[in-house]
């Protein structure tokens, strides 16, 4: 006898299957020690967080911080935050499920896990396919979003892993053509320079997500957080356990707000590390390369490339592959790790290249 939801049986288990190698450039992590970086401030604070409390005023001054942070007059009560931007896109898939005919939007390739919490709270996931230049028919993709049965549209921007902007005018013309929820997100933002979050105010259907896992280099510390109107931010939260976020990681994300000048000049720079890298990758013959908005890359050498894969893999270096898509057929992606990465990937490449 199944004890469990009718869905979740098809389903297959969560399963976190990456490499683990010496250098590891296949998540999108950065390479900034963060505890380094802040450990006394975290210290002193931490003090004046007492853990065997639930409530701590860390709480509504970390929504400040955020609010501050993120500028543009977004005031704290337009604000959530959890354990990573994970967390913010399951309750927004929570909050929206309505029926086991409900669905969301998408484009493909774009983040994997937008489909697992998807399916996780049985919600339908309708992908519209990206094509050759990495663009869409907004058309196609406004037809699948407001159909009754689809209860938000998801666009990734700058996408992963294309690494590609959505161009402002798309998402400006699905904004003002639906009255569905849209949820933006800019785990990238950092790097791109690119947010919605100006124009939050005019758009009562749009839901911003952002991470603290690159820009701000705690992957392993769980951090994340939504802007929308204060009245979403009200429905979206009834979905939301009590004491969620552990004071602890509060006290971890405010701390780097604080320093957020350290963050800031280190994802300047990875920009700088990844343009020289891209441009790189354009004088080698062999490679097919994107430009990116983001701390990672992806490139191709064609048929070779799973070869080159594993030859890079059996040499301590982890990229991660993206082909599962087939507009990314041989594509593989590379997140921006410290210089002497960067540098130890180039040899290996031109060692690999050598054979032909
Ligand atoms: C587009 C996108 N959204 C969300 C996430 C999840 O970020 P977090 O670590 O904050 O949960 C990632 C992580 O790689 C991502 O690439």
């Amino acid at each position: 006898m199944y004890r469990f939801r009718k869905d979740l049986e098809a389903k297959k288990a969560v399963e976190i299957n990456v490499p683990h190698k010496k250098v590891m450039m296949c998540l999108n992590e950065s390479t900034l020690n963060p505890l380094e970086a802040v450990k006394d401030q975290l210290l002193e604070n931490l003090k004046l967080v007492p853990l065997n409390r639930y409530f701590n005023d860390i709480t509504p001054k970390l929504k400040n911080k955020l609010a501050e942070y993120v500028g543009h007059g977004i005031k704290p009560s337009q604000i959530l935050f959890g354990n990573g931007a994970d967390e913010m896109l399951y309750y927004i898939f929570t909050s929206v499920r309505e029926s086991v005919r409900s669905y969301a939007v998408s484009l493909a390739p774009s983040y994997f896990d937008y489909k697992s919490y998807c399916d996780a709270v049985g919600l339908g996931f309708e992908p519209i396919e990206l094509n050759k230049d990495f663009n869409f028919s907004v058309e196609d993709y406004l037809e699948k979003l407001n159909h009754p049965n689809c209860k938000l549209g998801i666009l990734c921007n700058p996408n992963n892993p294309t690494g590609n902007l959505i161009p402002d005018k798309k998402i400006v013309h699905i904004l003002e053509n639906t009255d569905k929820l849209v949820l933006l997100d800019e785990t990238y933002f950092e790097f791109s320079g690119i947010t919605f979050a100006d124009v939050l105010h005019k758009y009562p259907n749009l839901v911003i997500v952002r991470s603290f896992s690159k820009a701000f280099s705690v992957a392993g510390l769980r951090f994340g957080y939504l802007i929308t109107s204060e009245e979403n931010a009200i429905e979206i939260g009834k979905v939301m356990t009590a004491f969620h976020s552990s004071l602890m990681i509060q006290t971890f994300a405010y701390t780097i707000l604080e320093n957020k000048e350290i963050f800031l000049t280190h994802t300047e720079k990875v920009k700088d590390i990844r343009n020289k890298l891209y441009l790189w990758m354009l004088s080698q013959d062999y490679i097919t390369v994107y430009p990116s908005h983001t701390n990672f890359l992806i490139f191709t050498i064609g048929d070779s490339t799973p070869e080159l894969f594993d030859y890079l893999s059996d040499n301590e270096v982890a990229l991660r592959p993206v082909w599962g898509h087939p507009l990314l057929k041989n594509h593989i992606r590379i997140s921006i790790g410290t210089q002497e990465e960067i540098e130890k990937f180039m040899q290996l490449f031109l060692k690999f290249i050598d054979r032909f």
